[in-house]
């Protein structure tokens, strides 16, 4: 890590204290922002009896209303911009499962500023000026290929704007042009692996050294599949479009314990997802983030819904968050026990015999719902250790999480594969 100078941004060296004065003069000049220039931020302030001048430390934030998804669907598309669409220089959207997408904007700053994070964020998972990023997050609407793109060139990188799909040819490109750094979702990365494979060529020979992985929950052991096999380091990336996009926090290269949230632009909180109330340091509940610098669309205490906890922070100032595993609507609940996929990541991963590629399938059998795990066959397993893996993967989720559960070993290669990011379950609940 030290082929090259880590040249860190101002804020990054700032002590705790000048960290907490800058957030809280930025809190209360977001706060005006938003109460002056969003009808919904008015009348929600309003309605709690509360002023922007009332926030006088950010533990008063605890006394601000939240804002949701739901909030931001009710005022599609532009209802929730503090500034004339004039002064609006880019719009995504996150397309969302259901109904409509969320919209949100940017002015110039908001988009050097995004540049900005999205720079520190690769430099702290150990890209540097002159490396070349091969982006196969997928460009348009969605946060993560533009993200990416702007933060590796304000870096000074080389980019490489593959965006998602065409496969063959993602692995044809990393050949040629010989990057050091790729960034795209970690279900993605296990496709590419497969067609590095099928092209003939060890993984292990790229010119590849660092993966920033993110759009989606992946685990430790998603981590030591992705490191061994292509022989790079692994790091997480963090980002909502809400919030902004990639770049809200990111996991060091040197440490790979968690992320490092951009707390100078994002001010975190995690609050019991029933009760919202503002839980501690070290406890696990659902993150929402306040704005710092945003002008086009301040969010004000927005509730994300990804479960994680705040630790402090190592190899930087600012506070950590442990890997997100999981989020309020991915969970599971069978006969009453709380399920994450991240929870069958882990078991697929560590069972011999089968692929890191697996699809869970909800179905509702009477009144109650049944979960198959679909895992798939390596190339080389035998019939039994296809029995066997269906045996110890049933058994694992049985001991480890509590909940018997089906399990199906199928042919080598019938699961689809991801392109982006992936939907792990499959909800035929309203089905037959
Ligand atoms: O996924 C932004 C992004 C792009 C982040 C590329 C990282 C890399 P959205 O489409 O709005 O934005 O989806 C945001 O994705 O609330 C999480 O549930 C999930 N997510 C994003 N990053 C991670 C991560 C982008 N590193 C939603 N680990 C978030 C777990 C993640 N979940």
């Amino acid at each position: 890590m030290t082929r090259r100078a880590l040249q860190l941004d101002a804020a990054e060296r700032l002590g705790p204290r000048e960290l907490r004065a800058l957030q809280l003069e930025r809190l209360q000049a977001t706060l005006l922002h938003a109460y002056e220039n969003v009808p919904f931020y008015r009348a929600a302030f309003d309605k709690a009896g509360l002023r922007p001048d009332d926030c006088r430390s950010p533990a008063d934030l605890a006394r601000f209303p939240f804002t949701t998804k739901d909030d931001l669907r009710a005022n599609y598309p532009f209802g929730m911009f503090a500034v004339e669409q004039s002064e609006v220089r880019r719009l995504h959207a996150s397309s969302g499962t259901t109904g409509l997408p969320t919209v949100v904007g940017y002015t110039e700053r908001d988009l050097s500023m995004w540049a900005d994070v999205v720079a520190r964020s690769i430099r702290a998972a150990g890209g540097r000026p002159g490396d070349k990023v091969h982006v196969a997050y997928g460009y348009g609407l969605f946060t993560g290929g533009l993200g990416a793109h702007y933060g590796a060139e304000r870096l000074g990188c080389t980019v490489i704007p593959a965006s998602g799909g065409m496969t063959a040819r993602q692995v044809r490109l990393i050949q040629d042009f010989r990057p050091e750094i790729i960034m795209v979702t970690p279900s993605y990365m296990l496709t590419l692996l497969e067609e590095f494979e099928r092209q003939g060529v060890d993984p292990r020979t790229t010119s590849l050294r660092v993966g920033v992985f993110g759009a989606e929950p992946w685990t430790e052991e998603m981590r030591r599949e992705i490191e061994e096999r292509f022989a790079i380091d692994a790091v997480d990336i963090y980002g909502l479009s809400e919030v902004i996009g990639p770049g809200v926090a990111q996991e060091c290269v040197e440490t790979k314990d968690g992320l490092h949230i951009w707390e100078d632009h994002f001010y975190p909180e995690v609050v019991d997802p029933v009760t919202g109330e503002v839980l501690p340091d070290g406890e696990r509940g659902e993150l929402v983030f306040t704005s710092l610098t945003k002008e086009a669309m301040p969010v004000i205490r927005y509730r994300t819904r990804d479960l994680t906890r705040l630790l402090p922070g190592t190899a930087r100032v600012f506070r950590r968050m442990e890997k997100v595993t999981g989020r309020c609507d991915d969970m599971v609940i069978l006969r009453g026990v709380n399920l994450f996929p991240t929870q069958i990541e882990e078991i697929v991963l560590r069972t011999a015999g089968v692929a890191p590629h697996f699809q869970l399938r909800l179905t509702r059998e009477g009144r109650m719902d049944a979960l198959t795990v679909r895992a798939e066959a390596r190339a080389d397993t035998t019939p039994e250790r296809r029995a066997a893996a269906a045996r110890e993967i049933a058994a694992a989720v049985k001991d480890g999480i509590g909940v018997s559960v089906g399990v199906e070993v199928v042919d080598p290669e019938t699961l689809e594969r991801s392109v982006g990011k992936f939907k792990r379950i499959v909800d035929l609940r309203g089905e037959g």
